[in-house]
């Protein structure tokens, strides 16, 4: 059983819908994971997510109806084997909390499985239109499929 922890900034937008997404993923391809997300702040404890995170990933029929916002604390280093952000600040923000190389190793960008290696972060989608949602949606889920597809290398 692998343990998965989703990070961005507000856990209301891109790791709640990471979650959502391979949480069916996992249903969809058998795997033995758990799934979770968090946040490196503490803006939006306990909240749902995002209302127009949760439209977009209804109207393709994921449910994130029961994901609640929480931050990310050092003892996800010990819970989680593998903890995946979606941009740099994140990838910053979580390896300054970590105590050694084994919990570093741990952390990466969650587009590495996207096979664009132009295209490394995830956008935060906050400030921005419908077409920032649906382009969320579109990186989160082809990088989530293809982490299921070569789960044998995680
Ligand atoms: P997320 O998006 O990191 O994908 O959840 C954001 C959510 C909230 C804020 C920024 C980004 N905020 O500034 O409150």
């Amino acid at each position: 059983m692998k343990k998965i922890l989703f990070v961005c900034l507000g856990n209301i937008c891109r790791s709640p819908l990471a979650e959502g997404i391979l949480l069916a993923l996992k249903n969809k391809y058998g795997l033995n994971i758990e799934v979770d997300s968090a946040g490196t702040s503490a803006y939006h404890l306990g909240e749902l997510p995002d209302r127009r995170t949760v439209a977009h990933a209804k109207k393709k029929w994921f449910d994130l109806s029961a994901l609640r916002a929480r931050q990310f604390k050092v003892s996800d280093f010990d819970t989680f084997d593998h903890i995946f952000v979606m941009d740099s600040s994140n990838y910053a923000y979580v390896l300054s909390l970590s105590a050694d190389e084994t919990q570093q190793k741990k952390v990466s960008l969650l587009l590495q499985f996207t096979g664009n290696k132009k295209l490394l972060e995830v956008p935060d989608p906050f400030y921005g239109g419908d077409e920032s949602f649906e382009h969320v949606f579109d990186l989160i889920y082809h990088a989530c499929d293809n982490l299921c597809l070569q789960h044998f290398k995680w």
